[in-house]
């Protein structure tokens, strides 16, 4: 693999799309090929998998079966989207990848870890991102952040149960620690352009492009 590769995590409404969108708009800006993808969805199979999980109020879904989608889904982004792409030597920036499958189904709603690694391995191969931005903020900001868009669709996925969020919070916060040299943790309750400059220094010094 010769491209670089950079994913986006964290909780709903940190703003991690929006400061993904901003990275891919400052490398395209600087005249870099960048492909921009983002899950669950990307590819056309990705597509009805998203539908799927979407419905999961329909037709429940235990967390082993979600995880087990959302690999798919990642799979054949993996295979028609990112490989080709950093085989072609371009930038991917990720928003959310098997990161947010540990964080979500496993700290969150309590799939066994050391399976899920396996499968995430099975799914994606070797195509790991070189650096992860961790969006944190405090749980209440999550939900606030939630609440004000209260009957969006992934809320009546996860539920809104506190302890929910907060085992995903510090499920992201384990997985950081554990792999210090691809994490990098940006406190995502100050300005957006504050975290986008952040953000920007760190991939700046990744591509050793002068900051
Ligand atoms: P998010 O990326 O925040 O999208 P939106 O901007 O539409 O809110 O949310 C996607 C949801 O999917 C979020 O609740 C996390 C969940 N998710 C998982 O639970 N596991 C996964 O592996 C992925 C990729 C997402």
């Amino acid at each position: 693999m010769t491209g670089v590769f950079i994913s986006f995590e964290g909780g709903e409404g940190l703003g991690k799309s929006l400061q993904a969108a901003r990275l891919v708009e400052s490398l395209k800006a600087r005249g870099r090929e960048v492909v921009h993808t983002r899950e669950p969805g990307g590819t056309a199979a990705g597509e009805h998998i998203r539908d799927l999980v979407l419905h999961a109020r329909e037709a429940p879904l235990s967390a082993e079966a979600q995880a087990l989608l959302f690999s798919a889904a990642r799979a054949e982004l993996v295979r028609e989207v990112i490989g080709p792409a950093l085989a072609a030597g371009r930038l991917v920036v990720a928003d959310r990848f098997f990161d947010s499958t540990l964080a979500y189904q496993g700290y969150g709603h309590g799939a066994d870890l050391d399976g899920l690694r396996a499968m995430t391995r099975f799914a994606v191969g070797d195509v790991i991102p070189q650096r992860t931005f961790l969006i944190d903020a405090p749980v209440d900001v999550v939900l606030a952040r939630l609440g004000a868009r209260a009957g969006s669709r992934w809320d009546r996925f996860h539920g809104t149960d506190r302890a929910f969020y907060e085992r995903v919070r510090d499920g992201y916060l384990r997985l950081a620690a554990a792999d210090p040299a691809r994490f990098v943790v940006v406190k995502g309750d100050r300005s957006e352009d504050a975290i986008a400059a952040d953000i920007l220094r760190e991939v700046d010094a990744l591509l050793g492009a002068p900051a």
